[in-house]
């Protein structure tokens, strides 16, 4: 087969990185793409939006299967307009993409399907959305309709907080169209996981769990970014808790779809809060995470690219996904300023020696390469380095070796990524 896989993160890194190890794969192709991906696949200049192009290029290149790995190509129709053209891809359609690209959307169809998640009303009217939280009081969670990269989302602990993120919001222009409408939810208490499932339209396969760092700074302190690490698997989800919330949200929300005439083929990432009640759903994304993939994916014994051409093909019966028997950890190195404003351009040295290094890999997210063929920064999250492991402990402990070896003083990272499973991995022993 030949494949595409559009994008140019750390995530489509780590996608080419198990797609190449695939005896299906006969090329592959990645579009952008970023120098790490250079490495495994042909990168092709074209931009995730510019989907005109990227059809184009399938006929040129005699695609075979594409992969959609970021959110706004799925929300802009990408998948349609393969999909129209007779070529096989992996990610929902514009309408089911909605699951991410609405909050609105995703709440409703909650409420429709009795799937579990916070109490919320939706408002395209500040006064009305201020009057509902003097209702209810503080804490209160304000939210962006639409896409807004991770931040659209305050957790506001007084009214006067929440008043002022639904003006800043929708009358500050702070997030554009996405911020016209809003969504005002409950506060909801717990731990959170990532949850992946497979899903082909009628039926859903659960693929692994994980648990990101969202906040910059080590102690989950500073404003919330992307995701600054992530490990899998998150003891959390147990084997009880994965067949629980297979039951009470996932195969609810594929039933949903499809009942709602937007069936949704992909990957269903749900971000959970494990309360004390039970789990219930944070949000919906309708991709792989990314920092989560890169630490999901080297776990996997399976062949990923058999399994998702599968599930595009809505064949999902005909899979089965095994895993090894150990724990994987991702740090992102991000640059200094990140998430606000940074600077591009700084060389990033000693790579050639983090590659030698044992258990571990480095992906890349927002590399570039200079006139002498130097690796520098250009973006707000370069790389995530990813160390495996018996356990998350020594996981850690591989990531960070790795870290440790790249110089490139204009970086920084959390140092702390797994500290809730490395604790628990310490009572455990002591018990
Ligand atoms: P979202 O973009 O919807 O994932 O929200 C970003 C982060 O805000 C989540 O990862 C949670 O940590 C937090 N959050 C969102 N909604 C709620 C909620 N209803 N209750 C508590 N925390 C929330
Ligand atoms: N790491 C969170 C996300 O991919 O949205």
């Amino acid at each position: 087969m030949k494949v595409l896989i559009i994008g140019s993160g750390g995530r489509e890194h780590a996608l080419c990185w198990a797609f190449a190890q695939s005896p299906l794969c006969s090329k592959l192709f990645c579009a952008p793409g970023n120098p790490g991906i250079e490495s495994v696949a042909t990168c092709l200049p074209i931009k995730v939006e510019a989907t005109a192009e990227i059809v184009n290029a399938c006929k040129t290149f005699g695609i075979d299967f594409v992969m959609i790995g970021p959110e706004v190509p799925l929300a802009l129709g990408l998948a349609d307009a393969l999909r129209a053209e007779g070529l096989v891809c992996f990610g929902p359609s514009k309408a089911a993409a909605q699951l991410e690209a609405s909050k609105g959307f995703m709440k409703d169809l909650c409420k429709k399907n009795g799937i579990p998640t916070a109490a919320y009303e939706r408002f395209s009217d500040p006064e009305k959305a201020k009057a509902y939280v003097k209702t209810q009081g503080a804490p209160i969670v304000i939210k962006a309709d639409g896409l807004a990269a991770g931040k659209g989302v305050t957790l506001a602990q007084t009214v006067e907080e929440a008043c002022a993120a639904i003006d800043e919001t929708m009358t500050g222009g702070a997030f554009g169209e996405a911020g016209a409408e809003i969504v005002v939810e409950e506060f909801m208490v717990g731990e959170e996981a990532s949850f992946f499932a497979l899903c082909d339209g009628k039926s859903a396969l659960y693929f692994a769990s994980a648990q990101d760092h969202k906040a910059v700074y080590d102690g989950d302190k500073g404003p919330n970014t992307g995701g600054m690490g992530a490990y899998s698997p998150a003891a959390i989800i147990d084997a009880t808790m994965q067949e629980r919330v297979m039951r009470e949200i996932i195969l609810p929300t594929v039933k949903g779809m499809e009942d709602n005439g937007t069936p949704f083929t992909g990957i269903l990432f749900a971000g959970l809060m494990i309360t004390a009640t039970g789990p219930r759903l944070i949000e919906y994304n309708c991709r792989f995470g990314d920092p989560e993939t890169q630490a999901m994916l080297p776990r996997l014994k399976s062949d990923l690219l058999a399994a998702l051409y599968a599930t595009a093909k809505g064949m999902l019966d005909a899979i089965e996904l095994h895993w090894q028997d150990k724990a994987a950890l991702c740090v992102v190195m991000a640059a200094n300023g990140y998430p606000a404003s940074y600077e591009k351009g700084s060389v990033i040295g000693s790579l050639d020696k983090a590659a030698k290094m044992q258990d571990s890999i480095v992906f890349h997210a927002g590399t570039a390469r200079n006139d002498k063929g130097e690796i520098t920064a250009n973006g707000g999250r370069v790389l995530g380095v990813t160390g495996w492991a018996a356990s998350i402990t020594e996981a850690q402990k591989k990531a960070y070796a790795t870290v440790d070896v790249i110089d490139w003083p204009q970086g920084f990272c959390r140092r702390d990524i797994g500290w809730r499973a490395v604790a628990r991995d310490k009572s455990a022993v002591t018990v």
